[in-house]
């Protein structure tokens, strides 16, 4: 197991109801700027449960952060929170609220020229304006971890960014919120937690064997849940595991000690930049290319993820490894999440290219968990994914 520092400071306020210990949260004296997607907590409730938990509290509120939280719109927020000198900041919603949220807690501390720099510059948030988060969909785990992902349509960019200081204080999981999510963000947050795991698990065996359990279990446990949660969303044992198992997923814990890949995400975020395909459906194109190519590089953690997850018992190291590659692709296929670039775009010819053009200049010269992918090599992934 490779050495690790391991600190996550949020607190995690689960289950039934919870939204009602909101205030109990919010420092004292705070004006709150509460942010907001495109809508649908005014449609299912949260918004109303959310108002009446900060009944006594300074409320300002700012809506219409939209899925893949856009550059442009949060520089609107950014200007609120300066002219009304907001102090905390209260995420209700999704990844894409979550991480708009986060931009905006470094973007309102950040002294250079212009915010868009934190993204292209990799600057290393070390402390943000403080903030919580209400979670109304399960996927991301960015209510419990220190990074967000920015788009910006003018250039058709999707780029990342992180530190220490953009942990939330708290975030609230009522898994009752999943009950008003459209079957097709059900599947991709299902898609999105698992492939968490996989980045984070599917690379080459250090001896972290507690991690490879845990990671296991995560996958387990979205596999046995993901029927239950499609067919019945008010299935609360079904919802509560779902819930957790995606935080779990990516809050820190199982990437501790092991070596992580995010090779599928890097590609993936390409995607949506250029074809804004939701987040996990972009995941679900790229991984099965990916595995096929840095087959013998990944074969040890495949054949393990098929015996112990796919209960894959027949033939050699090599058959198992592969039939787990298949076996992921179908899983994606039940959900009804189609895994070829094709199947999304007619306009895919020229994409690999223009990735390994992006890559290159971005100075992407070697991705994965042997820092081994060249810009030559993602343009082969890439195309395997057409
Ligand atoms: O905007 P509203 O009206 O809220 O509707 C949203 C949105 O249309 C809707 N929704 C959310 N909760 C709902 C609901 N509809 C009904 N009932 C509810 N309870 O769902 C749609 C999608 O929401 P979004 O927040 O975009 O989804 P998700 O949570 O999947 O977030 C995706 C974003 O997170 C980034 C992705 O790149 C993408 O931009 N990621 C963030 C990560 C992180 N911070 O760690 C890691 C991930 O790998 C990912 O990259
Ligand atoms: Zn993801």
């Amino acid at each position: 197991m490779n050495n690790f520092e391991f600190k996550n400071p949020t607190k995690i306020i689960f289950g039934k109801d919870s939204i009602e210990k909101l205030a109990n949260e919010i420092p004292e004296n705070a004006k709150i700027l509460l942010l907001y997607g495109g809508g649908s907590i005014m449609e299912n409730g949260i918004y109303d449960q959310v108002k009446t938990a900060l009944a006594d509290a300074t409320v300002i509120e700012f809506g219409g952060i939209p899925a893949n939280p856009e550059y442009s719109v949060l520089m609107e927020a950014l200007e609120v929170i300066k002219t009304e000198s907001i102090t905390f900041l209260l995420a209700v919603g999704g990844g894409s609220v979550i991480d708009g949220t986060k931009f905006l807690s470094a973007a309102a501390m950040y002294g250079g020229a212009s915010p868009w720099n934190i993204l292209t510059d990799n600057i290393k948030i070390e402390e943000g304006l403080p903030f919580g988060t209400v979670l109304t969909l399960p996927a991301t785990a960015s209510e419990m971890n220190s990074g967000a992902v920015i788009t910006r349509a003018e250039t058709k960019e999707k780029l990342a960014m992180g530190g220490p200081g953009l942990f939330p204080q708290f975030s609230i999981l009522d898994p009752q919120v999943i009950t008003s999510i459209p079957e097709r963000q059900l599947a991709n947050g299902i898609t999105d937690a698992f492939t968490h795991v996989l980045e984070q698990y599917m690379t080459y065996p250090v001896g972290g064997l507690l991690q490879d359990r845990f990671a296991e279990s995560i996958l387990q446990t979205l596999i046995e849940v993901a029927p239950k949660v499609i067919k019945d969303p008010t299935d609360y044992e079904a919802a509560s595991n779902f819930m957790w198992s995606c935080t779990m997923a990516l809050n820190g814990l199982i990437q501790q000690g092991v070596p992580g890949d995010w090779a599928i995400h890097m590609m993936g975020h390409e995607l949506t930049a250029l074809f804004g395909i939701d987040h996990a459906r972009t995941l679900a194109i790229m991984t099965p290319s990916h595995y096929k190519y840095n087959f013998e590089a990944k074969k040890e953690k495949l054949a393990q993820y098929a015996e112990r997850v796919w209960k894959i018992t027949e033939g050699s190291k090599d058959d198992k490894a592969y039939a787990a590659i298949e076996k992921t692709e179908a899983f994606f296929h039940e959900l009804g999440i189609e895994t070829k670039l094709s199947n999304y775009t007619d306009d895919y010819e020229g994409t690999a290219e223009t990735i390994k053009q992006r890559f290159t200049d971005r100075g992407w010269l070697g991705i994965g968990e042997h820092k081994s992918l060249s810009p030559d090599k993602v343009e082969k992934i890439v195309k395997m994914a057409y």
